[in-house]
């Protein structure tokens, strides 16, 4: 029935706020009216406001303010995206799903998506707290032809893309803090963590996963995360529209993901990162696997890498590890 569905809520949505004859969509699909009535009905149960005119037809006026696989796919179908959907009220992780997808042979690029995760993770094995609803859990697959080496800068590129996204659709100051926080007001309102398979010299398939604080309360989060969290609503000040906004992502990160392999606007990328480094010009503290260094942020390599000046001058290359503000300013991470 969910496809039924979305073709319903995407003729709702084509003509909004107008109206769209209860004939029209019965003809659509093929069913007759007194069947559009029934699923408007459970749609209705599931958080759809319809405004229904005797002769006139029927009205969008309210969507679910939770994540609803029906409209998705229906958004991703108005911005043109073919990519697969699946879309879960819980899971363990939606990386996890990708990967058991991807390994039960589905076809990519796909994306997983859910509004709570039991068993959310993080980078460098942290957990990603995400029990309640609100937020946005994604998950995209991809089968890509990709070295292994350009992972790293996979990552950042994907967030750069997200975070240009974000800013136009949102209108809020987002920043990137090296190698995969979103950062907004110098809290956490987002993470990235990209999973591969690889064989060889070559990429079998990867999953880039991205957590992202919409509407979730992080203040009633537990003390040890809430004071370093942020969401997009608590930042805006009023609810954000989840299901357009994810369905963007998407779109974006299918698109990002296709120029990223054929290399387009690759060599001007360490240009872009700019524009949205947090780090960059600031005293920082890395955790690599050299030991601690501390260094003023110089942007980002060709690979990906962060430049730091040392206090000798020296410029050290980090390609992976973790990284806190030094002296004046801290992030608390949002992970546990
Ligand atoms: C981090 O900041 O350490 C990365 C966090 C990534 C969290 C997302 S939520 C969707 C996807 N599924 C997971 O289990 N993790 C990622």
């Amino acid at each position: 029935m969910s496809e039924t569905d979305a073709i319903i809520i995407q003729s709702l949505l084509k003509k909004a706020p107008g109206f769209v004859s209860g004939n029209a969509i019965a003809e659509e699909l093929g069913i007759s009216r007194v069947a559009v009535w029934a699923r408007l009905e459970k749609l209705r149960e599931a958080g759809f406001v319809f405004e229904a005119i005797r002769h006139t037809g029927y009205r969008l006026v309210e969507e679910p303010s939770e994540l609803y696989g029906p409209l998705l796919r229906a958004y991703l179908t108005l911005y043109g995206c073919t990519a697969n959907l699946l879309c879960y009220p819980e899971l363990d992780s939606t990386n996890s799903e990708a990967e058991r997808q991807l390994a039960d042979g589905r076809e990519a690029p796909f994306a997983v998506l859910t509004s709570r995760q039991r068993q959310g993770r993080g980078r460098l094995g942290r957990k990603w707290h995400s029990p309640e609803e609100g937020n946005c859990y994604l998950s995209l697959a991809f089968r890509p032809q990709m070295s292994p080496r350009n992972m790293q800068l996979f990552t950042l590129w994907m967030g750069v893309h997200f975070c240009q996204e974000l800013q136009n659709l949102c209108r809020l100051p987002l920043m990137l803090k090296w190698p995969n926080d979103l950062v907004l007001h110098m809290k956490k309102a987002g993470g990235m963590l990209t999973e591969a398979r690889i064989d060889a010299d070559s990429t079998r398939d990867l999953v880039f996963g991205f957590g992202l604080n919409v509407n979730g309360r992080c203040e009633e989060w537990p003390e040890t995360i809430a004071n370093g969290a942020i969401s997009l609503a608590g930042a805006k000040g009023e609810p954000i529209p989840i299901n357009p906004l994810t369905a963007r992502l998407v779109v974006c990160g299918v698109r990002a993901c296709d120029e990223f392999c054929r290399g387009v606007g690759v060599d001007e990328f360490p240009a872009l990162w700019e524009r949205y480094d947090y780090l960059k010009g600031k005293m920082v503290k890395a955790h690599g696997d050299e030991g601690d260094i501390q260094g003023i942020a110089e942007g980002i390599e060709e690979n990906g890498a962060l430049r730091l000046r040392a206090e000798d001058g020296d410029i050290v290359r980090l390609r992976a590890g973790d990284v806190s503000l030094g002296t004046t300013e801290t992030l608390a991470p949002k992970t546990v």
